[in-house]
């Protein structure tokens, strides 16, 4: 298969860029980080990298628009900013977390879509914390819940060209993102264990993907519960 990962420089996407490679795919790994995207290709043939930044529109539409013949394209490339100061929140935190996380992904989608055939995924990143209002989370989950909205919703118009659209929630993983974190993580899981479940899940055929599955089991059951009772359970967490 021909898959295309960005984010591929660090974390989820790395692993799964080395994953997919070992199998024997063919990968085209984006990211910034030169030094990491020349590592990444002197680790396998199959290997081919990208360089751009996701929030240039005009780099992405360059740099994409003209690869064709992908099975599978995983958005993963994203970053995490928290809101220490609720009451004096900087909108420049909230808007470059969206330039990368919801604009960088639309901005890739855009590029790559017109060129995928029948029968190939395209697949987005989001997370976990899109399912309660986590403290602190106000940038980061809305911009996951704003990636989640699109997603589905493009893979509604995008069924009839027989383009699975496929959104992915991870919990906690172990990358350079959550070891800048300050806070207990429950449940979390190394990018090996990560990688081989969103595998695992995406041959199966699923749409929506969710690792750790317990936490993810669990979060959901949250989502379910009244507004009321999520935002108590919200506040209990900051207390
Ligand atoms: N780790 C978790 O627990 C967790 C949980 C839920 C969701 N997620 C999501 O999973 C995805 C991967 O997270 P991770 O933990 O693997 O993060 P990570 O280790 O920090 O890696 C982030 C990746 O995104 C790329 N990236 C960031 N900004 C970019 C930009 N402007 N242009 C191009 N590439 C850019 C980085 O590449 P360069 O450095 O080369 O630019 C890097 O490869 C993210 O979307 C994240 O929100 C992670």
């Amino acid at each position: 298969m021909n898959i295309l990962i960005s984010g591929a420089t660090s974390g989820i996407g790395q692993q799964l860029a080395k994953d997919y490679a070992a199998q024997g795919h063919r990968v085209y790994a984006c990211g910034r980080n030169q030094e990491k995207l020349a590592e990444l290709s002197a680790s396998a043939d199959t290997i081919e990298t990208l360089q751009f930044d996701v929030t240039d529109r005009a780099a992405c539409r360059t740099t994409l628009g003209a690869i064709d013949s992908l099975d599978i394209v995983i958005l993963s490339a994203g970053v995490c900013e928290y809101i220490d100061d609720a009451k004096h929140f900087d909108a420049d935190l909230v808007e470059r977390v969206f330039a990368a996380n919801f604009f960088g992904m639309v901005n890739c989608a855009e590029a790559l879509t017109p060129n995928l055939n029948k029968g190939a995924k395209l697949v987005f990143i989001d997370s976990m914390s899109r399912l309660l209002p986590f403290t602190r989370a106000q940038a980061y989950g809305a911009s996951k819940a704003a990636t989640f909205y699109f997603a589905q919703s493009l893979g509604v118009d995008l069924k009839p060209h027989g383009i699975q659209v496929v959104t992915v929630s991870p919990g906690f993983v172990k990358t350079p993102m959550t070891d800048a974190n300050d806070f207990a993580m429950p449940m979390r899981i190394t990018v090996e264990q990560a990688s081989a479940s969103f595998r695992q899940q995406l041959a199966k055929g699923r749409s929506t993907i969710y690792f750790p599955r317990r936490f993810g089991f669990i979060l959901r059951l949250l989502n379910k519960l009244p507004t009321a009772l999520q935002l108590r359970i919200a506040q209990r967490m900051k207390d």
